[in-house]
Formats: structure tokens, C-alpha cells, sequence
């Protein structure tokens, strides 16, 4: 899959709704329930983070909920990649980026949002033929207002900003010309996941999918 390609499908994703779920999954029995609480509130694309014992079992798991589009984050290494694919990813979303993980994702077809907050950054990506990017840490990177000022020397990049997003804030960044989509974790809260409230965590979904962009 060509860097520009992946760029197209990461913008076809991060277009079905204004907030991509960042969903940490601890025990493999929410997976399913978790998803189908998400993408029935109206958020269908989905990022389950490479961060507990159970992700890749959840994703498998998650990959049959019907209309929902399941990706994996915190892809570090070129194993993550192959282990995200063989799980049933559609697509993978990175912190940053390296020549490695980026090849990785090109060599596995497997479409990737990669991270970055400056402007060399950017242009690194860029350069690479990628044009979506993830900007993350996003609130302690400068928030909308670095990634307002990214837009004016490099307004062919759109980004989908990640860290420190709230109901409360994410229409500072919904509201920018560069800004796709945003990706936040208050929508799936562990304490909700943990107590199973799955129509909470759906009435969470649905206030976010009706977010303004
Ligand atoms: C992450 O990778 O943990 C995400 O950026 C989620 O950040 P949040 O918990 O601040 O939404």
C-alpha cells in the first residue's frame, strides 16, 4: 500500500465520526459489549490500544461487531503491525512515527495514522507522501492552537488530535479546517467498562457523535 493511499484510508476513517474511541481494554469478556455500546451511539471507528495482555484478542473479538471499523494503537514496533493485521486491524494509529513502523504498515496493507507535533515533524511524514496525521500528546503539545499555527505554513496536512480531549474541549479542535477528527478515551471511561454500563457508555458515544465539525 502506497503512503498516499494510506493517507486516503486513514481520511475515509477518521470521516465516519467526529470522535475516534481511544479504548483500553483490560478484561477480553468487554470487548465485544464495549464496541457495540460505541458504535451504536454513532461512533464506528474505533482504536483499541496496544496496551493490556488481551488488545489483540479484543480486536479479534471486535472485528465482527457490525458497522464498526476496528483499528489498533500504540503501534511502537514492526511486530505490533504484524500482530495488529493478523488480528483483524483495518487500520493502526501511532504516537509518532519512525522509517520502520511506517514501512511496516506499507508492507502489511494495513493503513496507518502516524504521530506528529512539529513541524519538521510534519514535513518528515509529509515528505513520505503522508498527509493525515495523529497529533499527539495534543493538549500538552500546544492544543488547537499549535495545530491552527501548523495550518498556515502546511495546510495540506489534516490531523486528528489525541491526548487530553474532552466533551468540553473537543470543539476547539473540531472547529479548525485541518482538523478531521478527534480521538479521546472519555468515551469508553474504565470505570463505566469495569461496571459494565454498557447504555452509559452508549449515551457517552451519542453526545459525541453529535459534536459539530
Ligand atoms: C492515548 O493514546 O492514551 C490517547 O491519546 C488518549 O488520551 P486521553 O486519555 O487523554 O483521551
Amino acid at each position: 500500500m502506497k503512503p498516499a493511499e494510506q493517507s486516503a484510508a486513514a481520511r475515509k476513517i477518521c470521516a465516519l465520526a467526529p470522535i475516534v474511541p481511544v479504548i483500553v481494554v483490560k478484561d477480553l469478556a468487554h470487548a465485544v459489549p464495549l464496541a457495540q455500546a460505541l458504535v451504536k451511539g454513532g461512533l464506528p471507528a474505533l482504536e483499541v490500544t496496544l496496551r493490556t495482555p488481551c488488545a489483540l484478542d479484543a480486536i479479534r473479538a471486535m472485528a465482527d461487531v457490525e458497522g464498526g471499523v476496528v483499528g489498533a494503537g500504540t503501534l511502537i514496533t514492526p511486530a505490533d503491525v504484524k500482530a495488529a493485521k493478523a488480528a483483524g486491524a483495518k487500520f493502526g494509529v501511532s504516537p509518532g512515527a519512525t522509517d520502520t513502523l511506517v514501512k511496516a504498515c506499507e508492507d502489511e496493507g494495513l493503513p496507518l495514522l502516524p504521530g506528529a507535533v512539529t513541524a519538521s515533524e510534519v514535513m518528515a511524514l509529509l515528505e513520505k507522501g503522508y498527509d493525515m496525521l495523529k497529533f499527539f500528546p495534543a493538549a500538552t503539545s500546544g492544543g488547537a492552537a499549535a495545530i491552527k499555527a501548523i495550518g498556515g505554513p502546511l495546510p495540506q496536512v489534516t490531523f486528528c488530535p489525541t491526548g487530553g480531549i474532552s466533551l468540553s474541549n473537543a470543539n476547539d479542535y473540531l472547529s479548525l479546517k485541518n482538523v478531521a477528527c478527534a480521538g479521546g478515551s472519555w468515551v469508553a471511561p474504565d470505570q463505566l467498562v469495569q461496571a459494565g454500563d454498557w447504555v452509559g457508555i452508549e449515551a457517552l458515544a451519542r453526545e459525541a457523535a453529535a459534536l459539530p465539525r
